[in-house]
């Protein structure tokens, strides 16, 4: 039997989580799993609203740790870890993604010599100036076992000179989707809710660092949005919600901009499904927008998931309210058919919908 910590803490965290700690309860025999939350997001709609619709079980504890700049933040979640860590003594710690409760899971462990394993390693922007990015490349350089979910992120840890417990699993958020799918279909009522009629309509999200702290960005995107004649609804994240409070009603009065709350994993699936297209910022959603084959526009200037670039499903358009307004014209006028070349996707990308199984076999090996 090992026994294994797994620290979540932020959105993307619970959702990989799902398939990962479904994966370990099949093995229940041989591997035991404890949870442990951060409390990096704690709003309803950013955390529990996922333990709930995910069936994740209650995490063990919760070290509350909540919001603060980033050295506050990951030096809470460390030291809160640091006693965990230190009472039970894990085979294992689990650290997922590359929020600041990855970085400070994977240093607390790796300090008290507890070995680290990385679920999504390997993944470069290769833009120090994202907090994202230094946390991945400090999180791969301290673990154990490096889980990637793809043959490009097995490639960029070589080049930094990581071979060993290195391994191509496939990517846990492909395993997600493929496992909830059927229960979104089923329990979603969001598009009735909101009155929408599937491909009628764009689904945008924007959290970004670099898109909300400089408001300048974020006016562009809403107003490159807002000009393109697309009915968009926008999902928010608490971090957008107080930024646009300050920019004031100049923003929030746009037209056609549908504003609101962020919304449940399941309620996302069915949104993102039948969005005719996608603008985002965000890591998972440029993915999800290639699993459903909806084309997506990604305002930043370089992606990490280069794949869904050369498959010809996203396009990097920045914050450019011009790029972004020409790019959804010319898909409005192709029907929205991604307007560049595209690749036929003979394989996918991101695995077999199998990296949890793989994971865990991994680590039982050690
Ligand atoms: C974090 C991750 C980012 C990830 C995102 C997922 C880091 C450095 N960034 O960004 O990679 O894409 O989570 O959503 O870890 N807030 C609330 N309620 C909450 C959570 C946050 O109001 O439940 C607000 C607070 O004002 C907080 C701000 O959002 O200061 C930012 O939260 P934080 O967790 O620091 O970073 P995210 O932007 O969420
Ligand atoms: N997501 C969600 N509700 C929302 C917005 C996003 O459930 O209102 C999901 C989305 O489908 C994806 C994940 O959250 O699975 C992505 O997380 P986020 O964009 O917060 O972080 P990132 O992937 O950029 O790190």
């Amino acid at each position: 039997m090992i026994r294994v910590t797994c620290l979540v803490g932020a959105r993307p965290n619970f959702i990989k989580s799902a398939p990962l700690l479904r994966a370990m309860r099949s093995r229940a025999s041989r591997i035991r799993c404890r949870l442990v939350h951060s409390g990096q997001h704690y709003d309803y709609v950013m955390s529990q609203t996922f333990f709930d619709e995910l069936g994740l079980p209650a995490p063990r504890i919760n070290l509350g740790v909540g919001s603060g700049s980033h050295a506050e933040q990951t030096g809470k979640i460390m030291t809160a870890c640091e006693r965990v860590f230190r009472r039970e003594r894990p085979d294992w710690v689990v650290v997922l993604g590359d929020v600041n409760s990855t970085l400070a899971g994977a240093l607390a462990a790796a300090k008290l010599h507890i070995p680290v394993a990385h679920v999504e390693a390997g993944l470069r922007s290769f833009n120090k100036r994202m907090p994202e990015e230094i946390n991945r490349l400090l999180v791969d350089h301290v673990s154990e076992l490096l889980f990637c979910p793809t043959r490009q992120a097995v490639e960029n840890l070589k080049a930094e000179g990581i071979r060993r417990g290195v391994h191509r699993v496939g990517d846990v958020m492909y395993d997600a989707v493929r496992q909830y799918l059927a229960l979104a279909r089923r329990r979603s009522t969001i598009l009735r809710t909101l009155g929408l009629a599937p491909r009628t309509y764009a689904l945008a999200t924007v959290h970004r660092a670099e898109n909300t702290e400089t408001p300048e960005r974020l006016a562009a995107i809403l107003s490159g949005l807002s000009r393109s004649g697309e009915r968009v609804i926008l999902p928010l994240h608490p971090r957008t919600w107080k930024v646009l409070r300050r920019l004031g009603r100049r923003v929030v009065s746009m037209p056609r901009l549908r504003l609101i709350p962020p919304v449940s994993y399941l309620d996302m699936l069915m949104l993102e499904q039948h969005a005719r297209v996608i603008v985002t910022d965000s890591g998972g959603v440029q993915k999800e927008a290639l699993f459903f084959r909806v084309p997506c526009l990604t305002v930043r200037d370089e992606t990490e998931w280069v794949e869904t670039v050369e498959s010809g499903w996203n396009e990097l358009v920045g914050a450019d309210a011009g790029r972004i307004g020409e790019a959804l014209t010319r898909l409005r006028r192709r029907g929205y058919r991604p307007p560049w070349h595209t690749r036929s996707i003979s394989r996918q990308p991101f695995g077999d919908g199998h990296a949890s199984e793989r994971i865990v076999e991994l680590l039982l090996r050690g």
